[in-house]
Order: structure tokens, then C-alpha cells, then sequence
């Protein structure tokens, strides 16, 4: 089964055909990050802009691999449904993803599949990737359930039970900020403007010395806490007053702060999400969204691990599935998501993630 997957939640514009849940066929992604970069931030009317801009050209660039010749040949020829971010997000981007879709629904008559973007993050977990250092050996996704799955993106840090690809609780999330917010308003005060976790990770390798000699302490928020939940306002507050306290910001400094930033945001997510895998005696942890791309808090899952007794496996797609997309749309799609009337698909910027279905 042939899905066409359309996001356009927040930024980016992206489009992918997913055979299976499992395979990518095609995936596209436009990004308007260097117009932010000029911004200072995501403005969502110029998002929406250039996304409306970016939609048809991304799909067109999708199905070409499919058939080159025209848009609804290959749509009615190859793809058996449409799948479409609906929330959560950005009202003007979402418009316009799931307009165009309902339109390609109306118009091919092809079932349409509403999607959940943050419970869609994790299905990116069930797509097989091409491993490079083993000349592009397909990877199968195998997942031995219950799994607990934390997603940590920019604006979400949850954590679900999935008992199978078609039954996820949610058990906890963030009461204020998300670890990903805590790690992009970090990388602006520390002038790495808006290159968000990515910008803390490189700072943070460029540390030299050992964690126990870090002389810079942050909180751990909630970390001890016997809830699932999170909480990050207070730790980007700490990093604030720290920044300040602070009279020569040497590039050191700056370095070292990163590592710390790095460090305390990496412990809590470890120790939360083990607390829930250990709850409901887990047999995986798959980790997803944005933060997951973070090689810290991968080699912190991988080594805690490695030291239980336990036996949990740990799956992480590789960085490229962390970040927005929409291969993992189509995943979700086909095996989370049920066909609605195209009369009832619908934007809904605030949809929930604390489902128990
Ligand atoms: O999932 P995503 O692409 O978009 C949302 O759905 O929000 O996540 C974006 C988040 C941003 O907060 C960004 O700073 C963070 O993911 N991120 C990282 C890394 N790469 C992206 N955080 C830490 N380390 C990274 N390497
Ligand atoms: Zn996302």
C-alpha cells in the first residue's frame, strides 16, 4: 500500500511516498529556516508564505520517482491514500497541507487519513533505513512491545506506552516547556542564534573537560520526581541567570555552558523515560522527534542500557527521521490512522497528544 504523506505543521513543507508504513519510496522536504535565520524566529505568517509557495512543487518532486509525466497519473495510478498533518501546529500551515490534500482527495478519489504529528514522530521508528557504513543494507525495524516511546521535539516532550503499532497511552509530558524549546532559547542567549540543539550539541563536543570537573551547575528539574511529566521553564530560567552572572563570556565559557545545558536536559529525559520502561516493564525505548537526533542523549540511553540487567532494546531513528517530515506521516498513516470523509478533514492547531486509544 502506497501512502502520499503531506506536513506542513510549523516550517517546513514536506511531502514522501511510504509503501507499507515501512519503506520510502520518495521524501522531499522545503524548509524556510535561512527566512527565519533573517527574522529571528519562526514568523508563522511567513512560513505559511512560503509554504503555500512550496506545496505543489514538494509533491510534484515526491511522486516524480513514481511517475514522471503528470501529477494525478501517478496519484491515481500508484497511491492508495493520502495522509495529512492536521495538528498540532501552526494554523496557517496546517491550511494549507491539508487544503491541498483534501483537494487531491476530492479530486482523485482517494481515501485521507488525518495525522497526529507528535504521536507521528514515533512511527519513525517502524521505517527501515539504509545503514551507510554497511553499503546501504536495509535495516528492518523490528520492535518487541510494550515499548515505551518518548517523543522530544521542539514543542513536545512526551512519553507513551505502545503496546503495538495501534495502541499508545499517553503517561506524562511537559508542564511548561519542552526539552527542545529549552535547548533553541539556550542556543539564542548563548548567540548561536537560531540553530537551536544542534548549535548546544556542536558547542558542547568542543568542551574539554569531564562532567565531574564542570564548574557550572544546572537543576535537573523533576528528575526525582515520581511522575512522568517535565518540566524545562525552570532550567532555562537557571541558564539565563547563569549567562548573566557571568562577566567574560569567553568562547570556553560558552562551550562549557552548552556541555552543561546538554547534560542537564540528556539526565532528565534518561532517567524519566527509564522510570516508565522500568513501570511497565518495558521490553523497548524508542526515542523520536527532534531531540532525539542528539548524540549525547543517544550514547546516554545506549550506555544505561547496557548496564541493566534487564534486557530493552533502544531504537533511534537515524537523525534525518528525528526532524521534521513526512516519511513518518505516511508510517503513522498506515499503521495508526483511519480514512475519514474528506468533508471532515480539518486543521486543528491545538489537537491533542494525550490519547489513549
Ligand atoms: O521534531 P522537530 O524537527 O520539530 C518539531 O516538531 O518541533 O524538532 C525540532 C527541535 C528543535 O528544538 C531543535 O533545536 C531540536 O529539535 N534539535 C536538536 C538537535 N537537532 C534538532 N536538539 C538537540 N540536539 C540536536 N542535535
Ligand atoms: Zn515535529
Amino acid at each position: 500500500m502506497n501512502i502520499l504523506a503531506i506536513e506542513t505543521s510549523c516550517d517546513e513543507t514536506a511531502c514522501a511516498v511510504v509503501k507499507d508504513g515501512t519503506e520510502i519510496i520518495s521524501s522531499v522536504l522545503a524548509t524556510s529556516a535561512e527566512m527565519h535565520q533573517k527574522y529571528g524566529g519562526i514568523v508563522p505568517e511567513v512560513a505559511a508564505r512560503r509554504q503555500l509557495e512550496s506545496v505543489l512543487p514538494v509533491i510534484t518532486e515526491a511522486l516524480s520517482s513514481l511517475e514522471p509525466l503528470s501529477i494525478f497519473t501517478g496519484i491515481n495510478k500508484h497511491i492508495d491514500a493520502i495522509a495529512v498533518t492536521v495538528g498540532p501546529g501552526l494554523i496557517g500551515s496546517l491550511l494549507i497541507g491539508v487544503e491541498t490534500a483534501k483537494a487531491i482527495a476530492f479530486a482523485t478519489g482517494k481515501p485521507i487519513i488525518p495525522v497526529n504529528h507528535v504521536l507521528a514522530h514515533m512511527f519513525a521508528n517502524l521505517i527501515d533505513h539504509k545503514q551507510s557504513d554497511e553499503n546501504n543494507k536495509v535495516t528492518k525495524n523490528t520492535i518487541t512491545f510494550p515499548a515505551i516511546s518518548l517523543v522530544v521535539s521542539g514543542g513536545h516532550t512526551e512519553l507513551y506506552l505502545m503496546e503495538s503499532e495501534k495502541k499508545l497511552t499517553w503517561l506524562g509530558g511537559t508542564l511548561d516547556d519542552a526539552a527542545g524549546e529549552c535547548f533553541d532559547k539556550s542556543a539564542r542567549l548563548l548567540g548561536f542564534e537560531n540553530r537551536g540543539g544542534a548549535a548546544i550539541q556542536e558547542a558542547a563536543m568542543k568542551c574539554q573537560i569531564s562532567n565531574a570537573k564542570c564548574q557550572i551547575k544546572l537543576p535537573r528539574p523533576m528528575m526525582h520526581d515520581e511522575s512522568l511529566n517535565f518540566s524545562f521553564s525552570g532550567l532555562k530560567t537557571a541558564v539565563m541567570r547563569e549567562w548573566k552572572k557571568q562577566e567574560n563570556q569567553t568562547e570556553d565559557y560558552i562551550n562549557t555552558l552548552a556541555y552543561e545545558i546538554q547534560e542537564a536536559i540528556t539526565d532528565v529525559l534518561v532517567v524519566k523515560t527509564l522510570r516508565a520502561a522500568e513501570k511497565y516493564e518495558a521490553k523497548s525505548i524508542l526515542l523520536s522527534g527532534g531531540v532525539a537526533a542528539n548524540t549525547r542523549l543517544r550514547e546516554k540511553f545506549s550506555s544505561k542500557l547496557e548496564s541493566l540487567s534487564s534486557k530493552l532494546a533502544l531504537h533511534a531513528p537515524p537523525p534525518s527521521l528525528c526532524t521534521d517530515n513526512a516519511a513518518y506521516i505516511g508510517s503513522y498513516a498506515y499503521f495508526y490512522g483511519k480514512p475519514i470523509d474528506w468533508h471532515d478533514i480539518t486543521a486543528i492547531p491545538d489537537l491533542s497528544v494525550e490519547v489513549t486509544i
